[in-house]
């Protein structure tokens, strides 16, 4: 199974992300990394050590910034993933379970140094964390195997952002901290909106996994009502679109995604900020400011019934 370290802000969709990548046997989990982003960092950690003691997750957990590198944070939005980041579902208990004494930067490096070319990254929240591993020992670009990042809306097939017009929240929630990771020398794929809002996850499949996915199934279900609520309102689908789990399943399996491939920048400031372009490799520009950048690879359409098949079958 491949290594990985999950960079998360719980958060109901990373919630399930966890779970998933937590159940499926082709992901051997080394270590929970937390960040600011659906809740508040202090909040975020709560519950990433909430899930690992409820569901025997037997990995570190290290709590993450509580800030973004270069700017103010922004008011938690507590209309999407409720005043817990866990969709007010009430949590059955107070995790005791010990908090890892490194901040997640370091932990992130110890792991990744421990397994050279064998750690895949998977990124769900605001970048800091691994902004702040590059910052602390830019060596290990060239020692992690992949970066997965859940983040970015390119405007593939008309998909804008959703925290502005251009941008998405997880790039939003540290612009500098993604430019940061797009542009370092490591191999970096990115699952963004203009793929996840080609997942969807119906009110049926919820009911289904309440009914038939045992402890896990009962808890996505309950940590749910909240999400599902605010996208069957905002966007009038019955369900809501599977975010951080897309970028789970394209470690399982990146045949489910069709990929471009150039290199990718994140706006820092002003009107776009937080607002992410690729310069695809097959076009030829003037001198620009993605010259001398690697090549990473963006999602830009995705079998979203499959990618909903096998996260089923994973519970
Ligand atoms: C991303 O932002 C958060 O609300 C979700 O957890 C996901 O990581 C989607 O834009
Ligand atoms: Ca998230």
């Amino acid at each position: 199974p491949a290594k990985v370290i999950f960079d998360t802000d719980p958060g109901i969709d990373d919630a399930m992300a966890l779970l998933f990548l937590h159940r499926h046997p082709g992901l051997d989990l080394q270590g929970i990394t937390t960040v600011h982003g659906n809740a508040r960092t202090d909040t975020t950690t709560r519950n990433a050590r909430y899930l690992a003691q409820r569901f025997g997750l037997e990995v570190p957990v290290a709590r993450g910034a509580a800030e973004p590198l270069a700017m103010p944070k922004s008011a938690p939005p507590t209309f999407v993933h409720g005043d817990d980041g866990l969709g007010n579902a009430g949590l059955s208990f107070e995790p005791t379970l010990a908090l890892d004494p490194r901040p997640a930067y370091q932990l992130i490096i110890d792991t990744v140094r421990r397994h050279p070319g064998e750690v895949t990254l998977i990124a769900v929240g605001p970048l800091t964390n691994l902004g702040l591993a590059l910052k602390e020992d830019p060596a290990i670009a060239g020692l992690v195997k992949e970066v997965v990042v859940m983040g970015g809306a390119f405007g593939v097939g008309g998909q804008g952002g959703n925290i502005t017009p251009v941008a998405e929240a997880n790039i939003h929630g540290d612009p500098h901290a993604a430019d940061l990771v797009f542009s370092a020398d490591w191999p970096v794929a990115i699952v963004g909106l203009d793929v996840t809002h080609k997942v969807l996850m119906r009110d049926a499949d919820f009911r289904r996994l309440r009914d038939q996915g045992g402890e896990d199934g009962d808890f996505m279900w309950r940590i749910s009502r909240h999400y599902v609520d605010f996208y069957s309102e905002r966007e009038a689908i019955d369900g809501c679109y599977v975010h951080d789990s897309s970028a789970v399943a394209y470690v399982l399996d990146p045949s489910l995604f069709e990929v471009r491939r150039g290199p990718v920048r994140a706006v820092r400031d002003g009107l776009a900020m937080g607002q992410t372009i690729q310069r695809p490799d097959a076009q030829d520009f003037p001198p620009n400011a993605w010259d001398g950048l690697p090549s990473q690879r963006v999602c830009v359409d995705v079998d979203g019934e499959r990618l909903m098949t096998l996260f089923m079958d994973t519970f």
